[in-house]
């Protein structure tokens, strides 16, 4: 079965635009006396922003000043502060906030971030001493996964679950692009400074944006870049054959490495600060060099090549595996696939190149170990790839707030590697990168032409979340949540206090019902929404779980299994190896244990899988009780949209619950401890 088309919606000019963090609640927060005291381009954005807001809510008492470096010298401000300033990179900006006074210096996009974090409250509390803030990690990058037309399988957006493209429509750009405009505006004030505008699984159509549809990506870079953010293309490496007329796509072919340089110096020559190309090679039927029994850094370096006079990059993903398993080989592990394609190639991708790795070895599950190519990658830049869009995490119906999986995943700590020392580095600082060769974060976007931009109302808190950990992986999920919910609906401690209760620890509930001790796939194929336990077990996608009457989970350590747990730096490779010192939340990712096996909570896997499904169904009961007291708090179509969907989130849970449990019966034999019913 396939998820059914996503439909076009068209572009809504209600209010609710302004519902995200830009709305009323921002502009209450900016203060009424504004000094703007610096030039550039970005300035023009500030100014419009500053209009746009003032007529949305009267501001706040105190004052505001925005100085480029230069005023800033002029009249007087610490060499030390600028001086720092200058060396944190060219988005940053130092900001002294006393009392009701604020004051801002940067040039460009810095100033542009520093206004969005005084207007969005994100610079914390003042000290009356100037602070230079800096992202962490110099890429910030969403990738679409639009089609120009609504594909008959994936629909106009691919795991899009926000109505169709807000850039394309009927196979073209859209007319009015105003929603873009906002959209620009909303991702700048959260820090994102890239965005691929379509889906790495390029079509026929789409890969003309290449060649002769480039104006309408050149019309979505003008919007983009008045908000300081770059725009990349997903390209076909079939190109040269598909668009080029030629017979080859060999990247070591010379013809099909001028054709490459032709088509960039003619995109260049409309979009001078095109940001490159996104690739999807030799992954689940997308063309690649392998067909020419060449690697991936010869493809990447292909792409690079072409890009580098321009001073643009390829983001090469590293999502490389075979699709085409046979359930009965035991041997074939698609969590090695992306390790032992890539960690070989390290040190052989130009300067301009970033290998776009899953955070995950799998496939952005609910729960799956660290990708160990992070760590294996030294000489390589590296984007860590997060899914913003809740394919296998409730599809926007289920609430899952997925803040508190990214945090997990970006501080996991590398082990101390050979000739390292003690080093220990983790996703967070590995992807960073250091000097020129710097990388970052990257991630799946959730957005469409929704009303409410991302279908779930209280998913946009995702998209708000991935910007800010990418700003700064440290922050805590719960700042962060609280941060987006004073931007969008106020102060009311009320609403803040709901909107915690039921956001803060939805992955793990999410998780709980239905994929827990990690578990993955249990969904249903093609779509992945809804349970299917057998669903993927015998497709040539790869196999997940091995239930059978005795137990369950993968074998994947080094001595009886894939050997997958070999790939990690110690300790990680001896933790994971062993039963007794494997993490329960990724037991049966690394293990085949029997049912009667007890977890480190004391509890049997049996029991574990009985209770976490029926105990995770009645905590989602309690959501909609709760959604309910902020009826009259939050606008009432919003209210209407999230109440339709936990309504669907109960029957989901339950559906999840009683499959689960009945199946895993069945297997067993073993009766739930606690009675509750089994069908
Ligand atoms: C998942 C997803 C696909 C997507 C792929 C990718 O497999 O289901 O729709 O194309 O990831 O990341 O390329």
């Amino acid at each position: 079965m396939t998820s059914a088309p996503t439909t076009r919606t068209a572009p809504p000019s209600t209010p609710l635009t302004d519902l995200a963090w830009l709305g009323s609640h921002a502009a209450a927060r900016l203060p009424r006396d504004v000094r703007l005291a610096a030039g550039g381009p970005l300035v023009a954005s500030i100014e419009a922003e500053i209009s746009r807001l003032r007529t949305l809510a009267e501001g706040a008492a105190g004052a505001l000043t925005l100085r480029d470096q230069a005023t800033a010298r002029e009249e007087g401000v610490a060499p030390a502060v600028l001086e720092e300033l200058s060396e944190s990179g060219v988005e940053a900006y130092a900001l002294r906030a006393d009392g009701d006074a604020a004051s801002i210096i940067g040039d460009g996009r810095g100033l542009l971030h520093g206004f969005y974090a005084v207007v969005l409250g994100l610079a914390g509390p003042g000290s009356g001493d100037w602070r230079v803030h800096a992202p962490a990690q110099a890429i910030r990058m969403l990738d679409h996964w639009d089609n120009m037309t609504v594909h008959p399988v994936m629909g106009q957006v691919e795991r899009g679950y926000a109505g169709g493209s807000l850039f394309f429509e009927d196979g073209e750009l859209r007319e009015d692009l105003t929603r873009v405009e906002h959209y620009a505006r909303l991702l700048a004030a959260v820090g994102i400074n890239r965005v691929a505008v379509n889906n790495v699984n390029v079509h026929a159509h789409e890969a003309t944006l290449l060649t002769t549809r480039v104006d309408q990506v050149a019309r979505l870079a003008e919007i983009f870049r008045a908000q300081g953010i770059s725009v990349l293309l997903s390209v076909s490496f079939a190109s040269p054959v598909l668009l080029g007329g030629l017979e080859t796509s060999d990247p070591l072919d010379a013809e099909v490495q001028r054709w490459w340089r032709a088509a960039a110096d003619a995109v260049y020559d409309r979009i001078p600060d095109f940001g490159g190309f996104v690739i999807k090679a030799d992954s689940e039927g997308q063309p690649g060099p392998f067909a020419y029994g060449r690697d991936h850094a010869d493809g990447a370096n292909l792409l690079a090549r072409a890009l580098a006079p321009h001073g643009g990059e390829v983001f090469w993903r590293a999502f490389v595996y075979n699709h085409h398993q046979d359930w009965r080989d035991r041997s074939t592990d698609r969590a090695r696939a992306a390790h032992d394609h890539f960690a070989p190639l390290d040190g052989r991708f130009d300067d301009n190149v970033i290998v776009q790795v899953k955070h995950g070895p799998l496939d952005f599950q609910t729960r799956e170990a660290v990708s160990p190519v992070i760590g294996a990658m030294p000489r390589t830049r590296l984007a860590v790839e997060l899914q913003v869009t809740q394919e296998y995490t409730g599809q926007q119906k289920h609430l899952c707030y997925l803040a508190p999986w990214w945090r997990e995943n970006l501080a996991f700590p590398f082990g101390p590697r050979e000739g390292r020392g003690q080093d220990s580095r983790t996703v967070a600082q590995l992807v960073a990168g250091s000097g020129q060769r710097l990388g970052g974060v990257v991630a799946v976007s959730n957005v469409g032409a929704d009303e409410f931009w991302t279908g779930h109302p209280l998913a946009q808190a995702n998209l708000f979340a991935l910007g800010r950990l990418a700003w700064d992986p440290e922050l805590s999920s719960e700042r962060i949540l609280r941060e987006r919910s004073e931007a969008t609906f106020g102060t009311d401690p009320l609403v803040s206090e709901v909107l915690h209760e039921m956001l803060a620890e939805s992955w793990q509930l999410y998780e709980s019902y239905t994929a827990p001790l990690g578990v993955g796939f249990m969904v249903r194929p093609g779509h992945h929404y809804g349970p299917d336990v057998d669903g993927y077990e015998y497709t040539p996608w790869g196999t997940y779980h091995f239930a059978d009457r005795d137990g369950i989970g993968v074998d994947r350590t080094v001595a009886t299994g894939t050997g997958f747990a070999g790939l990690y730096p110690e300790p990680w490779a001896s933790r994971y190896e062993s039963v007794a010192t494997c993490p329960d939340e990724l037991l049966l990712f690394f293990h085949h244990v029997p049912y009667t096996h007890r977890l480190h909570s004391g509890k049997t896997v049996i029991q574990h899988i009985y209770d976490s499904r029926a105990d995770g169904y009645e905590q989602v009961l309690s959501l909609r009780p709760r959604w309910e007291e902020l009826a009259g708090k939050v606008p009432p179509a919003l209210h209407a949209r999230v109440t339709t969907l936990l309504q669907e989130q109960e029957r989901s849970a339950e559906e999840w619950r009683d499959q689960l449990r009945t199946y895993f019966f069945r297997a067993s034999g073993i009766p739930d401890e606690t009675g509750r019913p089994i069908y």
